[in-house]
């Protein structure tokens, strides 16, 4: 690279661009070793000649669940043939034939042949192999609720869990893994399956704002190239991922604002960059939160978008009085919307120094009047259009 500030038109600030795609299994796992140790506790039997047991990892969206996974198998498929992982994406897979199809790709090396469309014959290729190898077998069944919602959960364990009843193999072990913090998969299997599921619980938390700093650190450090994102910004991105609770927010934050640095031909990411990034990677979250929304929150999230874009005292006492004049609600109305509006993480309420609370936007005013305006009321001037229905 020469030192010119300017990129030339066939220079990169990636330095592997791969690192930013969702796919990507990083080469340290951070804040996740609690569950990798009780991960690999869990397969230690199979090492030794017996059986793997089975799990259920479960947490909100981004906190790691795949990619911890991913690196186990990854690690189990490197060190011992006595171990075959199948890492199962439900979301793609998930009728019986589909699921067994997959393990025996990943059990055998190569697809079942397209005669091979039954799911005895699937089956018994699989165990064939096992057997042959003396292997075990770990299945990952990753978004297990979709098989759930496709009505062949319970089938597939049972059928995965007591593969060694029919073929003489050893006991398979599933780690079952789901977001959905309202399902249990250990109380979703029939007793048929219980008997031989006993899964153990892992739980994997939400990444503080601490620990998405360190994570996107460490992506930028082995994606991009040197100082291409100064420490402030990176910061910045962090907040911003923690405040979304998702750490994806963060990757693709940090993606698209050094894309727009390199269109631009800087070596260095600007707060420009990061603003029009976030706008991009935060719309449809944004627009999420204001879907759950009733019609009067919206208009209140319009009007107090419209304020602060004007930069009006946004006290949130001196934002009721003004509210008055256009939005006809009782001060206990109001800071019912107001909560409401800080559930869905569209506002925050800070705590001012002998003045109550400050009113502040989480996102750029121009999106949150964007996300919130209906088609027959658009935020432009408060007094016309920004009526709160009662
Ligand atoms: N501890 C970590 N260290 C480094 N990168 C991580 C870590 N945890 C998550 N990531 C990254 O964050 C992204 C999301 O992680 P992952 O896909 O594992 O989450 P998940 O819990 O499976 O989410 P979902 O429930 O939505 O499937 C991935 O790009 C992954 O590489
Ligand atoms: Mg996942």
């Amino acid at each position: 690279m020469t030192h010119s500030p300017l990129l030339r038109s066939d220079q990169t600030l990636f330095r592997d661009p791969d690192v930013f795609e969702l796919t990507f299994v990083p080469e340290h796992l951070h804040h996740r070793d609690a569950q990798v140790k009780e991960l690999a506790f869990l397969i230690s039997p199979a090492l030794r000649g017996g059986s793997a047991l089975s799990a259920v990892l479960r947490g909100p969206p981004g906190t790691g669940k795949t990619t911890t996974v991913r690196r186990i198998f990854r690690e189990v498929r490197e060190e011992t043939k006595k171990i075959v992982p199948a890492y199962v994406n439900c979301r793609h897979d998930h009728t019986l034939l589909a699921v067994h199809r997959s393990i025996f790709t990943q059990v055998v090396g190569y697809a079942p042949p397209s005669s091979g469309r039954y799911l005895d014959e699937i089956k018994q290729g699989i165990a064939t192999r096992l057997h042959d190898h003396d292997a075990a077998l770990v299945v990952c069944l990753d978004d297990a609720d979709d098989l759930i919602v496709a009505g062949t959960y319970n089938t597939l364990l049972y059928q995965i869990l007591r593969l060694y009843e029919k073929w003489d193999v050893r006991k398979a072990g599933v780690f079952a893994v789901t977001s959905n913090l309202d399902l249990n998969l250990g109380a979703e299997a029939d007793p048929s399956v219980w008997s031989v599921f006993h899964p153990t619980e892992i739980t994997f938390l939400p990444y503080s704002r601490t620990e998405i700093r360190e994570i996107l650190a460490d992506r930028a450090q082995q994606g991009l190239y040197p100082r291409v994102v100064p420490k402030p910004l990176l910061d910045r991105i962090a907040g911003i991922a923690a405040g979304e609770q998702d750490i994806r927010i963060g990757i693709d934050l940090l993606r698209a604002a050094v894309l727009l640095a390199e269109k631009d031909g800087r070596r260095r990411v600007t707060h420009a960059d990061v603003t029009a990034a976030a706008r991009a990677v935060t719309a449809p979250a944004l627009r999420n939160r204001a879907a759950g929304l009733s019609e009067a929150e919206r208009a209140l999230a319009c009007w107090i978008a419209e304020r602060s874009h004007d930069g009006a005292d946004m006290a949130s006492g001196t934002v009721f009085e003004a509210a008055q004049e256009y939005l006809p609600v009782g001060k206990t109305t109001y800071h019912e919307h107001l909560n409401a509006l800080t559930r869905a993480g569209i506002v925050d309420l800070v705590p001012q120094k002998g003045r109550g609370r400050e009113v502040r936007l989480r996102y750029d005013a121009g999106d949150v009047a964007a996300a919130c305006s209906s088609p027959d009321r658009t935020c432009e001037t408060p007094n016309s259009t920004c009526e709160i229905p009662n």
